[in-house]
C-alpha cells in the first residue's frame, strides 16, 4: 500500500472535504434548518464553512458600525441563523433592513457564552444582496396582525406565522398521502370542471366562455361592422356569374388553362360569399335559444361548473379499484363570511369498496389520529411556535386526539343530549328538535363542552342529507356520519353509499332531482354494484384544528371568499 492511500491520509482528506457543511441538493446554499435544527443546535458544526441565503428578519449595526448582526431566515424552519457581517464586506446600512435578501459565504462559530443561539455564522464574503426600500416595503418590522397580512398575501409567506402554517400544511398533506398509501389506497385525480352537481344542493361556480366570447364579438363588430344582407346577396350574385362563365367555357370546349383559371375565380367567389354570410350572422350578446341561454354554444357544449366534491367521480374508481382517495381543490359559491368557510378549499376524500359505515368511521378516526401523531413527530418546532403565539393547548390537543378513542353517538342521542342541555339552561340560537340540521353551535357544544374530545355523530335524518347516503332499515335515517372536533366543529362529513339501484333511483326522484345527469352514477349500481362508503375531510379545517388559529383565511396560501380573490 502506498503512503498516499494509507488509512491515515484517507482520514485526513475526509476531514478536509467535510469542512463545508453539505449544500441542499438542488440549490446553492445550506438550508438553515440543517444547521440549527440539529440535536446540538448546530454547535457541532463550529469551524465548518457554509453558504447560506435568506431574508433578514431583523438586523442591527454594532461596534460603531463596524459589524452588522443579521437574523436570517430561509423558511426551511421557524428559527433564524445569526449572521455577522463586517463593514468591509458590504453596505451594512442596506443589509440590516428587514426583508433584504442576503447570500453569504462564511464560517460557523460558537457564539460568546451566555447567548441564546448555539451557533452563528461569521461572513467571509457577501455574494448577493436583494435590497429593500423600507419606505415602500409593505411588511414593516415588528409583529403584524393576521388581518393586516391578509391584505398582502403575496408577501405574507415571509411572516413567521404564515411560513409556519405553510410547513404544517405541507406536513399534513404528506401525512395524508403516507396514510392512504400505507393502507393500500390509490390516489385518483378527479376533475375540477364537472357537469354533475354532487350534492344536488351545493351552490356552484359556473365555468363558461360565453362572456368573453360575447365581448370579443362585440368589440369585433364595432371595429369591423358586419356585412349587410345586400352585401351578402351581391356576393352570391358574383358566385352565379362566375359559375356561368365556367359552364360557358366548358361547353365551348375552351382551352384547359382558361377553364382552370375561371374555376379558381369561382372558388374564390364562393369562399368570399360564405365568409360574408357567416359574419352577417354574428350578433352581439350571449347566444340564446327558446328564451334561454344556448349552452350548446359554450366551450363544453353544455353547462359546466367547478366541482363541489370529487366524491361521485371517485366512486367510479372505488367500484373498480376498491380503495381510492382524491385530494384536490373544491369550490362552493355560498355567500358565507364565517371563519370556517372558504369559496375554494381542499378536500381529502377516500372511498372504500366492500366497506360499511362502521369501516368508514374507523378509517376517519385512524386518519385523523395519524395526522395528529405525524405533527407531534415531525413538526415540533412549528407546533411549539403555535403554542407560544396562538393557542397554548394545541400540542396537548394533538396528543389527546392521537391517543383517545373518539366518542360515537347516533344523531338521535346527540339531539337528546342537546335537549337536556337546553332544559338545564343552555341557550342556543337555533332551536333543537329531532330533524334539524345540527348547527355549528350544537356541534361545538357536543365536542367542546359535553365531551371535550372528537365526536362522531351518525345516522342522520334522511331529509337533511344527500340522496346518495344509504337508507337505514328504519326508513327515517341514513348511514351518514360527521366527525366533530374541538375548535372547529365539523371536520369530516361522510356516509355509506346507497348501493341498491331501486332505492337510490327512488331517492333521486324523491329529492326532486333529474335522473338524466345521474345515469352514469346509476350505472355503478346497475352493473356490479357493491357496498361502499367514504368521507370528505376539509383540509383547511384540519389545519385550523391543529394550529389553533381562528380564521380559515390564514391557513390557505391564497384565500378566496366573497368579494376577495387576490392574485
Ligand atoms: O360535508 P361535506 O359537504 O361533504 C362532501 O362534500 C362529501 N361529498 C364528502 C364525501 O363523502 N366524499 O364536506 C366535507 C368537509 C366538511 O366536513 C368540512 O370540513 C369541509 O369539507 N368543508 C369546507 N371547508 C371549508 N370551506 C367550506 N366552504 C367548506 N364546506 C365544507
Ligand atoms: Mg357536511
Amino acid at each position: 500500500m502506498s503512503e498516499l492511500t494509507s488509512p491515515l491520509t484517507e482520514q485526513l482528506s475526509v476531514a478536509t472535504i467535510t469542512e463545508d457543511v453539505p449544500k441542499a441538493e438542488f440549490s446553492d446554499r445550506v438550508p438553515i434548518q440543517s444547521i440549527i435544527l440539529r440535536e446540538d443546535g448546530g454547535s457541532g458544526l463550529a469551524g465548518k464553512k457554509a453558504r447560506v441565503g435568506g431574508w433578514v428578519k431583523t438586523g442591527r449595526k454594532a461596534d460603531k458600525d463596524a459589524f452588522a448582526f443579521l437574523e436570517l431566515n430561509d423558511g426551511s424552519c421557524a428559527g433564524n441563523l445569526q449572521v455577522i457581517v463586517e463593514a468591509s464586506l458590504a453596505d451594512l446600512g442596506q443589509l440590516v433592513l428587514t426583508g433584504t435578501c442576503v447570500v453569504v459565504d462564511g464560517h460557523l462559530k460558537l457564539p460568546p457564552s451566555g447567548t441564546k443561539q448555539k451557533i452563528e455564522l461569521r461572513a467571509d464574503k457577501v455574494l448577493h444582496v436583494g435590497p429593500v426600500d423600507p419606505a415602500k416595503y409593505p411588511l414593516p418590522k415588528g409583529r403584524l396582525t393576521l388581518e393586516f397580512l391578509r391584505d398582502v398575501v403575496h408577501l405574507r409567506s415571509r411572516s413567521n406565522t404564515i411560513s409556519a402554517v405553510a410547513r404544517i400544511r405541507n406536513a399534513l398533506a404528506f401525512a395524508t398521502h403516507t396514510f392512504f398509501n400505507k393502507h393500500g389506497f390509490l390516489y385518483v385525480h378527479t376533475p375540477i370542471v364537472t357537469t354533475s352537481d354532487c350534492e344536488g344542493a351545493g351552490e356552484m361556480f359556473q365555468v363558461t366562455t360565453l362572456f368573453n366570447e360575447a365581448e370579443r364579438v362585440e368589440k369585433e363588430l364595432i371595429q369591423n361592422p358586419p356585412p349587410t344582407e345586400a352585401d351578402v346577396e351581391a356576393a352570391k350574385l358574383v358566385v352565379l356569374e362566375k359559375g356561368a362563365v365556367v359552364s360557358q367555357l366548358k361547353s365551348a370546349k375552351a382551352d384547359k388553362k382558361e377553364i382552370s383559371a375561371s374555376v379558381d375565380e369561382l372558388k374564390k367567389a364562393k369562399e368570399n360569399a360564405s365568409k360574408l354570410e357567416e359574419r352577417s350572422k354574428l350578433k352581439p350578446g350571449i347566444p340564446r335559444k327558446d328564451g334561454k341561454v344556448d349552452y350548446t354554444r359554450d366551450f363544453f357544449a353544455r353547462q359546466a361548473f367547478l366541482t363541489v366534491s370529487g366524491q361521485l367521480q371517485v366512486e367510479s374508481y372505488a367500484c373498480a379499484l376498491s380503495s381510492v382517495y382524491t385530494f384536490g381543490p373544491t369550490f362552493r359559491a355560498e355567500n358565507s363570511h364565517t371563519s370556517r368557510h372558504l369559496a375554494e378549499f381542499w378536500m381529502v376524500e377516500p372511498e372504500i369498496a366492500f366497506a360499511d359505515l362502521e369501516d368508514d368511521m374507523k378509517c376517519a378516526e385512524a386518519y385523523v389520529k395519524f395526522m395528529c401523531q405525524w405533527l407531534l413527530d415531525n413538526c415540533h418546532e412549528d407546533m411549539q411556535f403555535m403554542a407560544d403565539k396562538f393557542d397554548k393547548g394545541c400540542i396537548d390537543r394533538l396528543k389527546m386526539v392521537a391517543s383517545t378513542p373518539f366518542i360515537r353517538l347516533s344523531y338521535t342521542e346527540a339531539v337528546e343530549i342537546l335537549e337536556v342541555a337546553v332544559k338545564n339552561g343552555k341557550k342556543f340560537e337555533n332551536e333543537v328538535e329531532w330533524g334539524i340540521d345540527l348547527a355549528s353551535e350544537h356541534e361545538r357544544y357536543l365536542t367542546e363542552v359535553k365531551f371535550q374530545k372528537p365526536v362522531i355523530v351518525y345516522n342522520y335524518p334522511k331529509g337533511i342529507k344527500a340522496f346518495y347516503m344509504r337508507l337505514n332499515d328504519d326508513s327515517k335515517t341514513v348511514a351518514a356520519m360527521d366527525v366533530l372536533v374541538p375548535k372547529v366543529g365539523e371536520l369530516i362529513g361522510g356516509s355509506q353509499r346507497e348501493e341498491r339501484f331501486d332505492v337510490i333511483q327512488q331517492r333521486i326522484k324523491e329529492m326532486g332531482l333529474p335522473l338524466e345527469p345521474y345515469e352514469w352514477y346509476l350505472d355503478l349500481r346497475r352493473f356490479g354494484t357493491v357496498k361502499h362508503a367514504g368521507f370528505g375531510l376539509g383540509f383547511e379545517r384540519m389545519i385550523l384544528f391543529a394550529t389553533g388559529l381562528e380564521n380559515i383565511r390564514d391557513v390557505i396560501p391564497f384565500p378566496r371568499y366573497p368579494g376577495r380573490a387576490d392574485l
